[in-house]
C-alpha cells in the first residue's frame, strides 16, 4: 500500500479557540483526520508565542487550554499524533539551519511580520520577524506535504517551498515541498471591526470562542456591526451572512441570501438564528471540553504521548540534516 501524505499543521497558544480558528483550521483537521488518508500531526506552537506579550503563567495555561479544546473539538489522539512543540527537541535546531539560508530580504516582505509589529509596536523582537522560519522547520522537521491553515499562514508555506529550494540547491535533494490546504471559509471576520479578520488581538467582543455559553454568544452577535458606508455592501452583513452559511440551516439562508438582495432583510431576526445555531453547533464540545478540564492528567498523558512519537521522527531528521550541513 501507498504511504499515506503526512499532514502538518498547529496553532499557537494564545487563548481561548473561535470561530475564526475552527472554521479556518481545526474543523478541517478533524475532518482530514477522519477520512483516514493522512498521516497527521498537529501541535501547539509555544515557541511560537514567545514572540508576543503573554506572560510566563498565561502561557503555561494556554497551552493546557488549547490542547484541551483540540481534543474537545475532535482531535483524536489515537488517529493524530498531537504533540506540544517545546516538548520536542529539534524545532529551533532545525530553524538556525534555515536561517542561514533564508535572506533577510524574504522575511521582511511578510505581511503577518508587518501586521504584528504594528500592532505589538513596543514589542518588535528579533524573534516576531524570524518566527516564519521557526515554521519552516515545524513542517520540515516531520516532512510535512500538505499543511491545512487558514489564509493568513499560505505566505508562511510559500516561504517553506523556498527554503526547501534553498537547502537542496546547497546541501542535495532532501526536502520535499508541502503545499497549503485551504478551507472553503478561510477567513471569518472581526464581528467589531469586519474588515479585518476575526482574532483575539481585537478583545472579546470581537471574537466568539467555541467555549462561550449560549448567552454570551447571543450577546456577542447581537451587537456585532452591520452598517455599511457610503451604499456599500456592509462587510458585517456579509460576515454574518457567511457564518449562517456554515452553522445555519441551508433553507433558513437561502431566504437570508433572498432577504438581503431585496433589502427586506432584518438584521435582528439573522443575528438570533444565527447565535442559536453557533451555540447548537458547540454544545458537544463544551460539554466534552467541561470533562477534559475536570481530568488534566489524561490530558497530559497525550502530549506525552504524542511527543514521543513526534520525537522519534525529529531525531530522525535532524541526525540526516547536521550530516548533510556538516555537523558532524
Ligand atoms: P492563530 O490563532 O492565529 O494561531 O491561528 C490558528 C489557525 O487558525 C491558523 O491556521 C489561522 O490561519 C486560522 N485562523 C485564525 N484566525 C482566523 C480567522 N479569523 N479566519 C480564518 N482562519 C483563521
Ligand atoms: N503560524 C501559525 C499560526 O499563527 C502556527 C504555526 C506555527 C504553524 N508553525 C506551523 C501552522 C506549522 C502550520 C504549520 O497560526
Amino acid at each position: 500500500m501507498a504511504k499515506k501524505p503526512i499532514l502538518f499543521s498547529g496553532l499557537q497558544p494564545t487563548g481561548d479557540l473561535h470561530i475564526g480558528n475552527y472554521l479556518g483550521a481545526v474543523k478541517n483537521w478533524v475532518q482530514l483526520q477522519n477520512s483516514g488518508k493522512y498521516q497527521m500531526f498537529i501541535f501547539i506552537a509555544d515557541l511560537h508565542a514567545l514572540t508576543g506579550n503573554q506572560s510566563g503563567d498565561d502561557l503555561r495555561k494556554n497551552i493546557m487550554g488549547v490542547a484541551t479544546e483540540l481534543l474537545a473539538a475532535g482531535i483524536d489522539p489515537k488517529k493524530t499524533t498531537l504533540f506540544v512543540q517545546s516538548h520536542v527537541s529539534g524545532h529551533a535546531d532545525l530553524a538556525w539551519v534555515f536561517n542561514c539560508v533564508t535572506p533577510m530580504s524574504e522575511l521582511e516582505r511578510m505581511t503577518q511580520y508587518k501586521d504584528k509589529s504594528a500592532r505589538q509596536a513596543k514589542n518588535v523582537n528579533v524573534g516576531l520577524f524570524d518566527y516564519p522560519v521557526l515554521q519552516v522547520a515545524d513542517i520540515l522537521l516531520y516532512h510535512g506535504e500538505v499543511v491545512p491553515v487558514g489564509e493568513d499562514q499560505v505566505q508562511h508555506v510559500e516561504l517553506t517551498r523556498d527554503c526547501v529550494r534553498w537547502f537542496n540547491k546547497k546541501y542535495g535533494e532532501y526536502f520535499s515541498a508541502p503545499k497549503p490546504l485551504l478551507t472553503e471559509i478561510p477567513r471569518v471576520m472581526s464581528l467589531v471591526e469586519p474588515t479585518s479578520k476575526m482574532s483575539k488581538s481585537h478583545g472579546e467582543k470581537a471574537y466568539i470562542a467555541l467555549a462561550d455559553e449560549p448567552l454570551v454568544i447571543e450577546k456577542k452577535v447581537m451587537k456585532a456591526v452591520t452598517a455599511s458606508e457610503g451604499g456599500a455592501k456592509s462587510p458585517g452583513a456579509q460576515n454574518l451572512l457567511e457564518l449562517f452559511r456554515h452553522f445555519g440551516n441551508v433553507k433558513q439562508y437561502q431566504e437570508y441570501v433572498k432577504a438581503e438582495k431585496d433589502g427586506s432583510i432584518r438584521y435582528g431576526d439573522l443575528k438570533k438564528d444565527l447565535s442559536k445555531a453557533i451555540a447548537e453547533e458547540f454544545k458537544d464540545f463544551r460539554l466534552k471540553r467541561k470533562e477534559y478540564l475536570g481530568s488534566h492528567g489524561v490530558v497530559a498523558d497525550i502530549l506525552i504521548d504524542g511527543a514521543h512519537r513526534a520525537q522519534k521522527v525529529a531525531d530522525k531528521t535532524m541526525k540526516e540534516v547536521r550530516r548533510r550541513v556538516g555537523l558532524r
